[in-house]
């Protein structure tokens, strides 16, 4: 992809502490596109924190990682309703939550997210990852999708707060 990212080092000079990246979407096909690549280049235990509102383009980047998985698109919608949608068609599963309607951590807790961490045979994907922070082990991949003043641009901000999801910003960008 066409994206910037940079290490930012603790001052030892060695350690990478994150990596960041930037892209903008000029459309959903974009947001779409970032995510096929995401999803061909995820690993059995990554997991994505989508942070955006209403409306930022979550799903849409979600629906581009099934494709990138290999997964039919049109079975990856909102699970808004049911929360977690487990897709098993693809390279590896994608467990897709969308945890808009929780109250807090303890919440994901009951929906039994910590199998779906224990078993890290799948991506995991989570919409509003910001309600559940608590919750998430340090190695995720964070993307906040921001709306511009335009209506379908969208920036694109990327985290890496570990190894795997540091190797995995680094394959997409
Ligand atoms: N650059 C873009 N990236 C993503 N979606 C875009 C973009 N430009 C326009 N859109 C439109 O914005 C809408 C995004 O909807 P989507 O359901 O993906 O958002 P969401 O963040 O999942 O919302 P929700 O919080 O309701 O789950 C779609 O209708 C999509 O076509
Ligand atoms: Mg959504």
């Amino acid at each position: 992809m066409m994206g910037q990212y940079s290490e930012i080092c603790a001052n030892s000079g060695q350690e990478t502490v994150a990596v960041t990246g930037e892209y903008t979407a000029n459309n959903s096909t974009e947001t779409q596109t970032i995510g096929e690549y995401i999803g061909r280049n995820a690993a059995p235990g990554d997991i994505v924190c989508l942070i955006g509102d209403l409306g930022a383009g979550k799903t849409t980047l979600t629906q581009g990682i099934g494709k990138g998985l290999g997964i039919r698109e049109r079975d990856v919608s909102s699970p808004t309703f049911s929360l977690i949608a487990e897709h098993r068609g693809g390279r590896i599963p994608l467990y897709h939550f969308d945890v808009y309607r929780l109250g807090n951590a303890t919440d994901l807790q009951d929906l039994g997210f910590d199998d779906y961490l224990h078993d890290a045979d799948g991506l995991i994907v989570i919409e509003w990852a910001n309600i559940v922070m608590d919750a998430l082990p340090g190695d995720c991949l964070v993307i906040e999708m921001i709306a511009d003043t335009l209506p379908n641009l969208r920036d694109l901000r990327f985290t890496a707060l570990g190894d795997s999801a540091a190797r995995l910003l680094k394959a997409i960008l």
